[in-house]
């Protein structure tokens, strides 16, 4: 069934709210969308802004109240903006399996970083997302946006080191 379009003037002219917004179409702008499409906003942004909280709202239809109770209860999704740069590995079943659960290991080990910790000197955010709907390409890491999938743990751990190691 095709619902009406309810599309809303994203806040400005950032192409992220695009994707957003993609996100929500595809599921008829319905209410039902609210996670994913925070979710969406969360990858695309690195974090959950106000702004972003009032756009899917009002996207939705959804009450923003409703939208801020989601947002926080879950525990999921980041209010303050990230690190300067932003690791995110997914978690979700199909990773973890295919070793996200030891590269989580590892970044604790090696970095003492736990999912959802900023490294002191703000350079780098570690994310643990559930699963990313790319569940093919297991285990699924994201650096600053790149998707990298299909590698063992220790080509993980090589790839993350070469990453680590171009940061400033
Ligand atoms: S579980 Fe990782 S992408 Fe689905």
């Amino acid at each position: 069934m095709l619902i009406e379009n309810r599309k809303i003037a994203p806040p400005d002219s950032d192409k992220r709210w695009k994707i957003v917004d993609a996100t929500m179409r595809k599921q008829g702008y319905s209410p039902t969308a609210l996670i994913e499409a925070l979710h969406t906003v969360q990858e695309s942004f690195g974090h959950v802004s106000g702004e972003a909280l009032e756009f899917v709202s009002e996207s939705l239809n959804v009450p923003p109240s409703k939208v801020y109770g989601v947002a926080t209860f879950y525990n999921l999704f980041n209010m303050v903006p990230l690190g300067d740069h932003v690791f995110s590995l997914c978690t979700g079943t199909a990773c973890y399996v295919k070793g996200s659960g030891e590269v989580l290991e590892f970044m604790k080990t090696e970095y003492g970083l736990e999912p959802g910790q900023t490294t002191q000197d703000g350079s780098l955010t570690f994310i643990g997302a559930r699963c990313v709907g790319a569940c093919g390409l297991a285990p699924v890491m994201i650096l600053d946006g790149e998707v990298v999938g299909k590698l063992t743990p220790d080509q993980m751990k090589e790839r993350i080191r070469e990453w680590m190691s171009h940061d400033e």
